[in-house]
């Protein structure tokens, strides 16, 4: 974070991570730095970096893993990505019944802003950004973007016809990204060790790692596709979440 913010310019940061091959782990596996060039650079608007924490689908755990065991690594992805799009403004939105990843999270965001890794001059790298946590009422639904900047607005949990999308038009109609936590959580070590070596992990079109089962054999890594839904509890031996090189 040091080393990227008010150093590396937004537009290059959004280069390098669409070299790196980064795809979103949030299920559609839509290519990360792809999505953020959507946004708009001069709409005169607020942007908003939002990050998709519901994870609601039955039996999944891989982002409250990432989220009780490492919120310090999700909060630098978030200031990461919303240096990249231009946004001052970020809210974490977590499935309400994450009580312990909710608490985690809440006692992260006072130490980074007592660090200086939030709020104003982060890092005297002159770039500011104030981080919110919501808490969402236990809707599946809602861990879909567009239903998700509903709920956030304080409205009913229900999506929103597309075109247009929330990078051009999200939360409070201005420009949005939604980005999964998994997704996030992976920025910090693209900036610090480079696209290329990201790149080199995985398959040409899925690069790097996905989280997936514990004692998963290699053989049965569904997981670990680039494109494939969450890590889930099903049949495997291990115990808690691992990460794998895509397939
Ligand atoms: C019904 C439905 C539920 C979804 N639930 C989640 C979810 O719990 N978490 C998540 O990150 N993405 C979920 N998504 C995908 C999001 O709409 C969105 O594509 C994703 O958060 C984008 O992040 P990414 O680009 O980092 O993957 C869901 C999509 C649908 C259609």
């Amino acid at each position: 974070m040091r080393r990227t913010l008010g150093k590396t310019p937004p537009a290059e940061v959004i280069e390098i991570v669409k070299r790196s091959g980064l795809r979103g782990r949030g299920g559609a596996g839509f290519p990360t730095g792809v999505k953020w060039g959507f946004v708009p650079k001069d709409s005169g608007q607020p942007k908003y970096l939002l990050c998709n924490a519901d994870e609601s689908e039955p039996g999944t755990f891989k982002d409250r893993q990432l989220i009780e065991r490492d919120p310090h690594q999700l909060l630098e992805g978030i200031v990461l990505a919303a240096y990249a799009i231009g946004a001052h403004r970020s809210y974490i939105y977590i499935r309400g019944e994450l009580v312990y990843g909710a608490t985690v999270l809440e006692r992260a965001l006072e130490e980074a802003a007592a660090e200086g890794l939030l709020g104003n001059n982060i890092q005297g790298g002159g770039y500011d950004l104030t981080v919110s946590l919501h808490r969402g009422a236990g809707a599946y639904i809602c861990g879909e973007e567009t239903a998700l900047i509903e709920s956030l607005e304080g409205k009913k949990g229900m999506p929103r016809i597309r075109p247009p999308f929330p990078a051009v038009r999200g939360l409070y109609q201005c420009p949005t990204v939604v980005n999964n936590v998994e997704t996030l959580c992976n920025l910090p070590h693209i900036l610090a060790r480079g696209p290329e070596w990201y790149a080199s992990i995985g398959t040409e079109r899925s690069t790097s790692w996905r989280a997936a089962p514990s004692g998963t054999p290699p053989s049965a890594r569904s997981g670990a596709r680039g494109r494939a839904s969450s890590p889930s509890a099903g049949t495997w031996s291990g115990r808690g979440t691992t990460s794998c090189p895509c397939r």
